[in-house]
């Protein structure tokens, strides 16, 4: 058979697969470190780390030799018996959390869900809210995955039309509006409040200094669990393991996905306390996949290479500058409007209003260019480094985006 071409690929994707993502048009066949690879050999910066999920690089020798010499032992045994991986990334990643227990799932919107049943089981057992009147908190442009009871808190259109009815117990307030808080805790049938701490796919949305500590002292005091997603934002992505450590609070209830595995491997977890987590009893929860002995080995080395090879200092230092640099460059642009983020967690918002394609047309011509980046929502364009980035290389990738700017300007 021929070599197939990116093209080639492209169809015969669209032909068999169902057409629910709108990818850019782009075939990758290899990564490494910062860099991935077309089919044709075209070498690109990746400045998505598939949403996150590569903060370590593509291909961390470490993690993947996890993997490898795991697969050869024992990859899967159910919870149906124990394996003897699990107790060991058990208390690992309990201890570098701070957190009695973990309960092992593998997307992130499965852990939204379990963090979401156990609010509610909490709230029964040990808050005493009246059957079934449990309630959730959530805020407008949340983003926690595609289930029905993810999109269920969704305010995004794209997300939940064509697909009610949606989930009850659910209420929806303004995101970064304590006042909006503070009214819609006096209801006592609250159990929690779900946040992530930046707004990842509403388009790195970073609330006030002052609005995820105020928040948590709020839930505190009206006996209600807050609730961090920090599928994205953790692990190294904003500068610090944790979006909140910026703030200095710990959330009752904390999910993990994406990076925990350097995007080896489908893992995910929710930490909490002993008086959360043993609200739920055997057989109320679980997942066939969740705990395998691969991915408790995978998420131990992927932590491990966060914590031991610098890349949360790098992702504040190199975030910094990002910033800094961008910053200087819109003072005399007229497409780029503004830059914001934390850490390697950032994004440029583009000057395009009407048409929406403004931002799509500037990652194609970035990913000719060689730097591969995509839109989040209409004129928002995310970029998001593997955390192992240089000095040298940003710097290349910054002349990349300005000089892509430029063309663009008005
Ligand atoms: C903050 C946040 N939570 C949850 C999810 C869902 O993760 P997954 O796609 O692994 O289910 C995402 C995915 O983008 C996310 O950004």
């Amino acid at each position: 058979m021929n070599k197939l071409s990116s093209q080639n690929i492209i169809d015969l994707e669209y032909k068999f697969g169902a057409h629910n993502y709108h990818p850019l048009p782009v075939v990758l066949k290899e990564g490494k470190g910062v860099f991935v690879w077309d089919v044709e050999g075209k070498k690109y910066f990746d400045f998505l780390s598939a949403y996150s999920a590569v903060n370590q690089g593509h291909c961390h020798p470490k993690i993947v030799n996890a993997l490898i010499e795991q697969s050869k032992k024992l990859t899967l045994t159910s919870r149906a018996f124990h394996n003897n991986i699990l107790w060991k990334y058990e208390e690992y990643i309990t201890n570098l959390f701070g957190y009695d227990k973990v309960l092992p799932m593998n997307t992130g919107v499965e852990g939204g869900e379990t963090a979401v049943k156990l609010a509610r089981k909490w709230a029964y057992e040990v808050k005493k809210v009246p059957v079934n009147k449990a309630k959730i908190i959530f805020v407008e442009g949340n983003f926690w995955g595609r289930t029905l009871a993810a999109i269920s808190s969704s305010t995004d259109s794209s997300s939940t039309k064509g697909f009610g009815p949606f989930m009850p117990g659910y209420e929806i307030i303004p995101y970064n509006n304590i006042p909006a808080l503070e009214n819609a805790l006096k209801d006592p049938n609250v159990a929690a409040f779900m946040v992530e701490p930046i707004q990842g796919e509403a388009g790195v949305v970073v609330p006030d200094e002052d609005y995820l500590l105020k928040a948590y002292n709020l839930c505190k005091k009206s006996n209600v669990l807050f609730i961090a997603d920090e599928v994205q934002t953790g692990i190294g992505r904003t500068g610090k393991m944790l979006c909140c450590d910026h703030y200095d609070f710990k959330p009752d209830i904390l999910i993990l996905g994406k990076a925990l595995s350097g995007g080896v491997f489908p893992v995910s977890a929710v930490l909490s306390s002993d008086e959360v987590m043993l609200t739920i009893k055997p057989g109320e929860h679980g997942s066939t996949f969740g705990g395998n002995p691969i991915a408790c080995e995978v998420a131990i080395a992927a932590l491990e290479v966060i914590v031991n090879e610098n890349m949360i200092d790098n992702a504040e230092r190199l975030g910094k500058v990002f910033r800094r640099e961008i910053n200087s460059f819109i003072k005399t642009s007229t497409i780029a409007k503004l830059v914001r983020g934390k850490g390697l967690l950032n994004a440029i918002v583009i000057n395009d209003a009407e048409d929406g394609d403004t931002a799509w047309n500037i990652c194609m011509s970035m990913a000719e260019k060689g730097l591969l980046a995509k839109p989040t929502h209409g004129n928002i364009i995310r970029f998001a480094p593997p955390l192992i980035i240089n000095d040298e290389e940003l710097g290349e990738c910054v002349k990349i985006i300005t000089t892509t700017l430029k063309e663009f300007d008005k």
